[in-house]
């Protein structure tokens, strides 16, 4: 990696992802060794999870390291105790920090201040280790990245900003459709575009889920609500009317389609009541996923890999 950290992911160069995901899925074919032996793996969280800790758990214990996890309770990180201070006291314990937190700028003053490699494991602004996952699933049921369609139906959040981001950087095109006020980032769409123009993708992005839909290879949406928008809840089911992920949005997109969503979800809001059980739903393959691509992540980071390359 060009980074000692991972914050965003641009933080990995288009040929660092594609590398990643190829030792994510020769992990997941193999079977785990024990490359990080002796090594502690932070999790600082302050939001919930059920995907994030469990993979980051059990990919550490799985490689024959450990994990360790910090309640909000327990660190206050700049509340009890500054990000500043909180950064090199576990930098002198751990080997890495993962933190879940809110504000991108927390994760960035975590990683300025620490010693260790820091990985976000999801903020405001991004969940880059969803979208390796999420790379790592389409390959797996569409077997290439070129060519293909990919339509974001739903909020502008973390999740899409890492995943149009990911998208663009291996070729696969991307459409963002939501309503007015809740679009992807300025500075997101900026980025998305430049990247690309690098690998001949098309980014693209309309308040029509029907356009976006139309002729897709996969349909992915995620909550309308995130953690800590709680209280825009209702504004925000208001403003998502119309753009649920549902049976009659999935039949203008490709035949063999897959629907894709990061969980957890809300079945009957962003997305409609029993889709992810009908066999387009490829979401536990995704939260599967999550803890392949943490493994390799954290192996790179920590270790080294110690099995052989694909050939
Ligand atoms: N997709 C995801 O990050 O899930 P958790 O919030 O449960 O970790
Ligand atoms: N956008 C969601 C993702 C949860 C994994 C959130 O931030 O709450």
């Amino acid at each position: 990696m060009k980074s000692k950290d991972f914050l965003s992911i641009t933080d990995l160069a288009p040929h660092e992802i594609r590398l990643l995901l190829s030792d994510a899925a020769s992990m997941k074919a193999q079977g785990w060794q024990t490359t990080l032996s002796g090594k502690t793996l932070a999790l600082v969280f302050e939001k919930p999870s059920l995907r994030t800790r469990l993979s980051f758990e059990l990919a550490m214990k799985q490689l024959g390291g450990e994990a360790i996890y910090l309640s909000p309770a327990e660190v206050g990180l700049g509340k009890r105790e500054s990000i500043a201070d909180v950064a090199r006291v576990l930098s002198r314990y751990v080997d890495a920090i993962a933190v879940r937190t809110f504000a991108q700028s927390t994760v960035e003053e975590l990683a300025r201040w620490a010693g260790v490699p820091v990985v976000n494991a999801l903020s405001d602004a991004e969940h880059p280790c969803q979208a390796l996952a999420d790379l790592l699933t389409i390959f797996e049921h569409k077997g290439e990245f070129p060519g293909l369609k990919l339509a974001f139906i739903g909020d502008g959040n973390n999740v899409a900003v890492s995943l149009a981001l990911a998208a663009a950087s291996v070729g696969l095109s991307f459409t963002m459709a939501s309503p007015k006020g809740y679009e992807l980032p300025p500075e997101a769409v900026h980025r998305a575009l430049e990247l690309a123009a690098r690998s001949e993708s098309v980014f693209s992005f309309t308040d029509d889920p029907g356009e976006a839909a139309f002729g897709a290879d996969i349909i992915y949406t995620d909550t309308w609500t995130s953690m800590g928008q709680e209280a825009d809840a209702e504004a925000r089911r208001k403003a998502f009317e119309g753009y649920q992920v549902n049976e009659r949005l999935v039949s203008l997109a490709k035949p063999d389609a897959i629907v894709m969503h990061c969980l957890p979800a809300h079945h009957g809001e962003e997305v409609a009541a029993g889709l992810l059980d009908s066999p387009q739903s490829v979401v536990f393959d995704q939260a599967e996923n999550r803890l392949h691509v943490q493994k390799a992540l954290l192996a790179d980071m920590l270790g080294g890999l110690c099995f052989p390359w694909p050939g």
